[in-house]
């Protein structure tokens, strides 16, 4: 009788902990999701530059709109540098000490998205005025709020 209890609580457990893995992601897992769709943004960008048509430019902005009012959201407390669990990250600890400035450097980059989206297809100088402030965001948050690179 007893065996049988035994593995009845361990069918539980296994059941329990792989419910809660497939939802709850690591500190490191959080970074390195986050640190992808990074990436990803700045090729959507330059897609949204390079695209043929403003149809087609229209729909990346769009994706680019989306993340950039996601990143306040990728950034959870506990997911910087020296924080437990977290091996490999640029993230520094003032993203948490100074919320209001880091949102407003995201506001000020989905901002400008959205001005190149109201742009697209119309006036050419517009849209290049437009795309000239993107790079000025990125650094408006790189700079204050993330650190050194990090080796491999
Ligand atoms: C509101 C803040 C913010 C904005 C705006 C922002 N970034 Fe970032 N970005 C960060 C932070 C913080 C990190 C470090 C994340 C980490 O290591 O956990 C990062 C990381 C990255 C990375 C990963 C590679 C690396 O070495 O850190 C790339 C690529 C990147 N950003 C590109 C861009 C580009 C391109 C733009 C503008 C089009 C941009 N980012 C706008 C905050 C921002």
């Amino acid at each position: 009788m007893r065996v049988v209890v035994a593995s009845a609580v361990l069918a539980l457990t296994v059941f329990v902990s792989a419910a809660c893995g497939s939802s709850a992601q690591t500190p490191q897992q959080v970074v390195d999701a986050r640190i992808e769709a990074m990436k990803k943004f700045g090729g959507t960008l330059k897609a949204t530059s390079q695209a043929a048509t403003p149809a087609e430019a229209k729909a990346k902005i769009a994706d680019a709109i989306a993340f950039s009012e996601s990143i306040v959201s990728r950034f959870p407390k506990g997911t910087g540098i020296g924080d437990a669990g977290v091996t490999k990250t640029r993230a520094l600890q003032d993203i948490w000490a100074k919320p209001a400035e880091f949102k407003a450097a995201a506001d000020a980059m989905t901002a400008t998205l959205k001005s190149i989206d109201a742009a697209l297809g119309g006036d050419k100088a517009a849209v290049d005025a437009a795309f000239a402030e993107v790079g000025k965001n990125c650094g408006g948050c790189h700079k204050p709020f993330r650190g050194p690179e990090v080796s491999e």
